[in-house]
């Protein structure tokens, strides 16, 4: 049978500078993403996929965080006392959600660091790392499917999104050979970051992972690469191209809806969608918006999918 993997990593000690100053004091992942901060949706997603174990790799100024999944007492006694159970409920779905455990990073040396610091908790079994810049729709189970190549190969694994070609410097991109299964490749190559024009390809892997233990000991040894940090990317180019490590590294091809938090246009872009999906408050905002819309001009010189 199967080993059942039960834990996830998610790296939440990014400073947020992109959403200065709302990230001066606050984590990045707290922005609210309609109503919810945005690391609730990741750690939901890892729950729905039956992983409740989860490990934050944290750093300073991420005390918020913490208290956003711990119970606090005196707002849950004042709800009850108002009789407002569906506040109280909302307040404690958060801290009951999963098994939430943190280890700070200490030094801000990169993706492949940061998961390198969860090797202690997580231990000799295959584990899951979400990166919160991206919110998969819960009605898509792309880490499920992920899970389940896991569990059927025995490998690692990688969610990959098609995307158009003048964004593939933004992601790491993968070269690739078909499967014989229509959502599945096998990887032959992986590079964090091309520069502009260069890319291999256009499967960009968005932050999903199912990683197997041996990555520790690869990133143990992996020098720092692009911007000077530990690329987990590259980590997974060793493990996919090298003699030593059996297995090699899969990618599941999604082809579902993924919101895209990282940065201020993309989460714009992330909420509206989501509110206007919400059944309540969907209702009154997509008639609004629609007609909002129909009241924008957009000069000739704007390209409409600008970052
Ligand atoms: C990280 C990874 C990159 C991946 C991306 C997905 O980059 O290094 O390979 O494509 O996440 O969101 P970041 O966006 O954190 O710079």
């Amino acid at each position: 049978m199967a080993f059942q993997i039960t834990k996830a990593v998610i790296p939440v000690a990014g400073l947020g500078t992109r959403f200065l100053p709302a990230t001066k004091a606050m984590p990045k992942e707290m922005l609210p993403v309609v109503d919810k901060p945005a690391i609730q949706y990741v750690v939901e997603e890892a729950v729905a996929a039956g992983l409740s174990d989860v490990l934050m790799v944290t750093g300073r100024n991420k005390t918020a965080l913490e208290n956003h999944f711990d119970r606090v007492g005196e707002l849950e006694e004042v709800l009850r006392k108002k009789g407002e159970l569906d506040k109280l409920e909302k307040v404690k779905h958060a801290t009951d959600l999963a098994d939430v455990h943190y280890v700070r990073q200490g030094d801000p040396k990169g993706l492949g660091h940061a998961v390198l610091r969860a090797k202690m908790h997580v231990g000799r079994e295959p584990f899951a790392v979400l990166l919160g810049d991206d919110i998969i729709d819960e009605r898509d189970t792309l880490l499920t499917r992920m899970l389940a190549v896991q569990g059927e190969r025995n490998t690692t694994v990688v969610a990959l999104l098609e995307v158009d070609p003048s964004q593939a410097h933004l992601y790491g991109i993968a070269t690739v050979e078909p499967t014989d299964e229509d959502d599945l490749v096998r990887i032959t190559g992986l590079v964090e970051k091309p520069a502009f024009g260069s890319a291999p390809s256009n499967l960009a892997i968005i932050g999903r992972y199912v990683l197997r233990p041996e990555i520790f000991e690869i990133l143990e040894h992996t020098e720092p690469g692009k911007g000077g940090e530990i690329q987990l990317t590259d980590a997974l180019q060793e493990l996919a191209t090298g003699p030593d490590w059996g297995g090699g590294v899969y990618g599941v091809v999604f082809r579902g809806r993924r919101y895209d938090t990282g940065d201020r246009l993309d989460y714009l872009k992330a909420i509206v969608q989501l509110a206007s999906d919400r059944d309540d408050l969907g209702p009154d905002f997509r008639p609004w918006l629609k007609e909002f819309a129909a009241t924008l001009t957009i000069d000739d010189h704007e390209h409409p999918d600008a970052p």
